[in-house]
């Protein structure tokens, strides 16, 4: 095994609880590991929204992903509520639900005032029916089919137009449309402003060689053909720089970009009303992550959006902004239960968890860290350094590469954290595996909000061609 003796025997589970405020809205959720209900109870297990996540195992299977309610509202609020407090002009949050698409998580943040954005067919289908209003709907997407096109302008949400053959198809269904029915649909333009960040390559779309959005030297060309489609009303511009960015400078540097564009837009006599400028705010993996806090990050921006305003003389814009991860990523934790271990002397040891690379497939596609606590012995010493393995027949399935934990036996509750923002969205069947159950615990309440799939589930979508299964091999 590899050698422990350098692990500091204090360091425990505990050393991830929310830093104590005097109230949970204090903290910003985007800097902390565990939910900022997460409690440590008499048990010394790990609690959360006032639930024993042990107990929570127990009742709903493993592994199963534990949103918290308190987490979610309070990050819709603190950006919602800065938004307010900062920028002088009218401000809408959207969230991004690519994040995690559902009926509970979209209808939360609707219930909380934010809009959301979608980005297929599938999840505008989602927002829609958890009640969102279509006016506080924006719809992203480098590649929107015709089906989807015609979906966005049945439903009159706003769609986020990212290229010309989408311009160009939104344009001739306008003009197709009988005339009784006829009314503008309102759009936006997305482009790519031109900005580097310093995050994955992969999560990285601000620069110019990115596959989403227009070119900024077609923004001429673009506001001129839509100034002469009565049908298409703009009303605003987009960018997103990327994801899971520490720096606030991006974002800054991004106002001036976008009143630019603003300008050109209304040379071509489109007066723009509203300016997205994205999502893309860090959250905390582990210790070495230190984002902004929300509000911090959202005065920043906005002082910067009035700043680049009043220097051009121009009128405030609606301020629009879409947090994805910074929302969602922090208010849920994803629970195992401890299976098989592997020592390999003087090389590593494995502990073996029921899930892996299909409910959490961000450490083998980005790399990406986490932590991991005991959660049905929250205060013991940390003694070991592991690596936590999935139970997926591929080498790669891997969630934490030496973690330190105190010694784990099969049964034990293993909690990942911060595993609420591209995990379920990003869950897979791989292996056949079901997809986990998602609770929602409050104070009162524990309400599940996603089934867990069962292997009929699995099943559902396939087919056996009657040939095939009477058993006729001639083809
Ligand atoms: N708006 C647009 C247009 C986006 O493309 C994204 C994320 C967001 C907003 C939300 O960004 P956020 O606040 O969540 O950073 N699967 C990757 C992340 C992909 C992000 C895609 N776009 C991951 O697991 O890290």
């Amino acid at each position: 095994m590899v050698s422990t003796q350098s692990v500091i025997a204090t360091n425990s589970g505990l050393q991830y609880l929310p830093k104590s405020t005097e109230s949970v809205q204090e903290s910003s959720p985007n800097q902390e590991l565990l939910p900022l209900t997460a409690k440590v109870n008499s048990l010394d297990h790990l609690e959360i929204g006032g639930w024993d996540v042990p107990a929570l195992v127990e009742k709903f299977g493993s592994p199963l992903y534990i949103v918290d309610e308190d987490t979610l509202r309070t990050a819709c609020r603190q950006y919602r509520d800065a938004l307010k407090q900062h920028y002088p002009g009218e401000s809408l949050v959207l969230y991004a639900s690519k994040a995690w698409s559902s009926l509970a998580v979209c209808a939360l943040c609707g219930s909380e005032g934010l809009g959301i954005d979608v980005v297929s067919g599938g999840e505008l289908y989602t927002a829609i029916q958890a009640g969102v209003k279509p006016d506080k709907i924006y719809f992203h997407g480098n590649n929107k089919s015709q089906a989807e096109l015609t979906l966005a302008i049945e439903t009159d949400c706003i769609i986020v137009v990212d290229n010309w053959l989408e311009l160009e198809t939104l344009a001739a269904l306008k003009n197709q449309q009988k005339e009784e029915v006829q009314n503008p649909t309102k759009i936006m333009i997305r482009f790519t402003p031109g900005i580097e960040c310093h995050t994955h390559e992969y999560i990285r779309t601000g620069h110019l060689d990115s596959k989403f959005g227009f070119d900024p030297n077609q923004l001429n060309d673009v506001f001129a053909f839509i100034s002469k489609e009565e049908l298409l009303s703009l009303i605003g511009i987009h960018a997103h720089i990327g994801s899971q960015i520490f720096e606030v400078q991006p974002h800054q540097d991004l106002a001036g970009v976008m009143v630019d564009a603003m300008t050109t837009a209304m040379s071509y006599n489109l007066p723009i009303k509203e300016i997205n400028i994205g999502g893309g705010l860090g959250i905390r993996y582990t210790e070495a992550d230190d984002p902004p806090s929300i509000e911090t990050w959202v005065h920043k921006v906005s002082t910067a959006m009035v700043d680049a305003c009043q220097a051009r003389q121009l009128p405030l814009p609606k301020l629009l902004c879409e947090p994805g991860r910074s929302i969602i990523g922090p208010a849920c934790v994803t629970a195992y239960t401890v299976g098989s271990q592997k020592q390999i002397p003087d090389i590593r040891t494995y502990i073996s968890v029921d899930g892996g690379m299909s409910d959490n497939p961000r450490p083998i596609t980005y790399q990406s860290m986490y932590r991991a606590v005991v959660a049905n012995r929250l205060s013991e010493a940390s003694t070991e350094t592991v690596t936590i393995a999935g139970k997926h027949c591929e080498s790669g399935d891997v969630l934490i590469k030496n973690a330190t934990l105190p010694a784990t036996q099969p049964g034990d509750c293993l909690v990942v954290m911060a595993t609420g923002a591209y995990n379920y969205s990003m869950a897979s069947n791989y292996n056949r595996l079901p997809r986990p159950a998602a609770v929602l615990v409050s104070n009162n309440e524990v309400n599940v909000i996603l089934q867990r799939e069962t292997y009929q589930d699995l099943l559902n979508q396939d087919t056996l061609p009657e040939r095939i299964a009477m058993g006729n091999n001639s083809i």
